[in-house]
């Protein structure tokens, strides 16, 4: 694999070997002479709708205030030492959604979204850990780092956001525009404005097992089989008739252990889980949706590619659409794994495509999960 400027001359391999999941990496000029891809009003019009998830962070003293969107009114920008946090970006900008794809070393099940933080002067959302493994890119203006790899990790009481009782800066860095700053999970940062600036934080996921969990048995309940009824031809009278009997717990526990599960069902799950979009994400529907043949047509000689909201996923013979599976027949196998895999098909491999395929993609554009190049 090819050295990356975007990690300081590391390949993948090096960086995920020696870095990822374990210890902090500085790159600067990451992105040479990185322009930020959204303006600070861009980023406030952002924060006032409803389907984009804010927060508004400010500081006076040693109490924080935290209000959630949709915000309407932001404090004057001339106001030192307030932070707007706004998620998910990459699903609605182009730009941002390119970004993204930059960091698909990592494989799409672990990616999760661009957040973009606007701070004046002073700006933070103070000394905290997250779970999350995380890349800090710097996009404008100057933000003073300070990190830990400290054990320590309680929070102070009573604050509206997570906040390290005692944070005791071991390393301290000022990222530029275009430096970046890679975190792993649970490592100890307070990043400073020291101007107005802008950071991007490009964010992974990785649910936590009881999640999962309790997300398979809800799957299994959907689908579980269990014929008959209880039965006991055998019954004896009840001396203590408060007690449930040995005989029906042992009945129950052998038609309920009967219950079994695969690897395949995992598979199932896990793909429909991990392209499920999140509560807030609503597709863009075509404003005037083309017919079928139509849309073929322009399908076939400019190629589709998957809208920037949708969550292409796939495992052995299953393929997963934003939380919906599909079993992927032979024939088509290849032009649907290039699509979830390049996230374009081009006109000459739709041309190709079956007519299974063509009737999937046309049911997709209808959707708004799918568009045309
Ligand atoms: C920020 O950009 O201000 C916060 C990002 C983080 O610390 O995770
Ligand atoms: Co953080």
């Amino acid at each position: 694999m090819k050295k990356l400027a975007l990690l300081g001359g590391l390949t993948p391999q090096q960086f995920l070997r020696e870095y990822w999941h374990k210890k902090p990496l500085l790159i600067r000029q990451a992105i040479p002479g990185f322009q930020p891809l959204l303006s600070r009003e861009d980023l406030l019009a952002m924060a006032r709708r409803d389907d984009v998830e804010s927060r508004l962070i400010s500081r006076s003293g040693k109490r924080w205030q935290m209000a959630k969107g949709p915000l309407e009114v932001m404090p004057a920008i001339g106001k030192k030492g307030w932070t707007l946090l706004v998620q998910g970006v990459n699903l609605h900008d182009d730009a941002a959604d390119t970004l993204m794809q930059s960091f698909r070393f990592i494989p799409d099940a672990r990616l999760d979204d661009l957040m973009i933080s606007y701070a004046t002067e002073g700006g933070g959302v103070g000394p905290h850990f997250d779970s999350y493994d995380v890349f800090l890119l710097q996009a404008h203006g100057r933000r003073r780092w300070q990190i830990s790899a400290q054990k320590d990790l309680s929070l102070a009481e009573g604050m509206p956001l997570k906040i390290l009782e005692n944070f005791q800066a071991e390393q301290e860095y000022v990222l530029e525009p275009g430096d970046m700053l890679y975190l792993p999970p649970h490592y100890a940062h307070d990043g400073v404005a020291l101007d107005e600036c802008m950071t991007y934080s490009i964010g992974f996921r990785a649910p936590a097992y009881q999640e999962l969990a309790e997300g398979f048995l809800q799957f299994m309940a959907d689908s579980v089989e269990v014929p008959g009824r209880y039965a006991d031809p055998d019954l004896a009278p009840a001396s203590r008739p408060a007690e449930i009997s040995a005989a029906m717990l042992d009945r129950v526990s052998s038609e309920i252990n009967r219950i079994r599960f695969t690897r395949d069902d995992i598979a199932i799950f896990l793909g429909e889980y991990l392209s499920e979009p999140k509560p807030t994400v609503f597709f863009d529907l075509p404003a005037r949706p083309m017919r079928k043949e139509k849309f073929l047509q322009s399908a076939a000689s400019r190629g589709v590619r998957l809208a920037r909201k949708t969550r292409m996923l796939y495992r052995g013979k299953h393929l997963f659409v934003n939380g919906d599976s599909f079993t992927l027949q032979r024939q088509d196998r290849d032009a649907l794994l290039a699509l979830a895999d390049h996230r374009v098909l081009s006109a000459e491999e739709v041309e190709t495509a079956s007519a299974d395929v063509l009737d999937a993609f046309y049911a997709w554009y209808q959707d708004g999960w799918l568009v045309l190049r």
